[in-house]
């Protein structure tokens, strides 16, 4: 199969496609950080050629319910408890869903996109399944919302649930306490590898 992997540096699910013998290359407008088949660059340009399954991870910064707070400004303090909206944020929300349906509405048979849960001003809250990393024996949770085009739910493979409760909360919520620095964005929308081999082995 000729999977086209959009919006991913990691190369995680590019890899565990390639894993199961597909021809699998991912793009990113940044480079790939672990050697292999890669394109650096616009995804736009090149959803128009045949790929039997797209697989995306759009950025979700103006998109998900943990940032629609910035889309209005803090409190004046005045107390009429009104708040002016910010501008130049429902611009970003609005390209963002734009590259979002672009991916969508893309002419190929099986699509997933991922991406955070969506507040209700962007993508809204249609997606198709939302899975969490203990699924996919990860004790760690972050919910994950994927939108399915031609392709079944993805079937969870490995329950870890109750591993993931027992841990202190510091671990269990490991991505959330990540340290700031550089790569704290890098390293909070990798795709974790459980997930990655699911989606090659059920939809490959
Ligand atoms: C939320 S991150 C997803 C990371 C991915 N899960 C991974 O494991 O690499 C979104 C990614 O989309 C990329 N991106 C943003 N706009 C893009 C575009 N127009 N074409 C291709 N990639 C884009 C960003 O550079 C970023 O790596």
């Amino acid at each position: 199969m000729n999977v086209l992997v959009a919006c991913e540096e990691s190369g995680i699910v590019r890899d565990s496609f390639i894993a199961k013998g597909h021809n699998a290359i991912s793009c990113d407008i940044l480079e790939t950080s672990t050697p292999g088949p890669h394109i650096q660059g616009d995804v736009s340009d090149i959803l128009k050629y045949k790929w039997d399954i797209i697989i995306a991870h759009p950025p979700c910064t103006y998109l998900s319910n943990s940032g629609v707070c910035h889309l209005y400004q803090k409190d004046d303090g005045l107390g009429n408890g009104e708040r002016a909206i910010n501008k130049e944020r429902w611009v970003r929300m609005y390209q963002a869903k734009i590259f979002f349906n672009k991916i969508l509405n893309a002419n190929c048979d099986k699509i997933c996109i991922e991406n955070p849960i969506p507040h209700k001003y962007g993508i809204g809250k249609t997606y198709s399944q939302l899975i969490q990393p203990w699924m996919f024996g990860h004790a760690e949770s972050k919910a994950t919302c994927l939108w399915l085009k031609g392709l079944p739910k993805l079937e969870e493979t490995n329950n870890v649930k109750d591993e993931w409760r027992a841990l202190p909360k510091k671990e269990a919520q490991r991505m959330h306490y990540l340290s700031p620095g550089p790569n704290r964005a890098k390293l909070r929308s990798k795709t974790y590898s459980g997930i990655a081999e699911a989606m090659a082995n059920q939809w490959g």
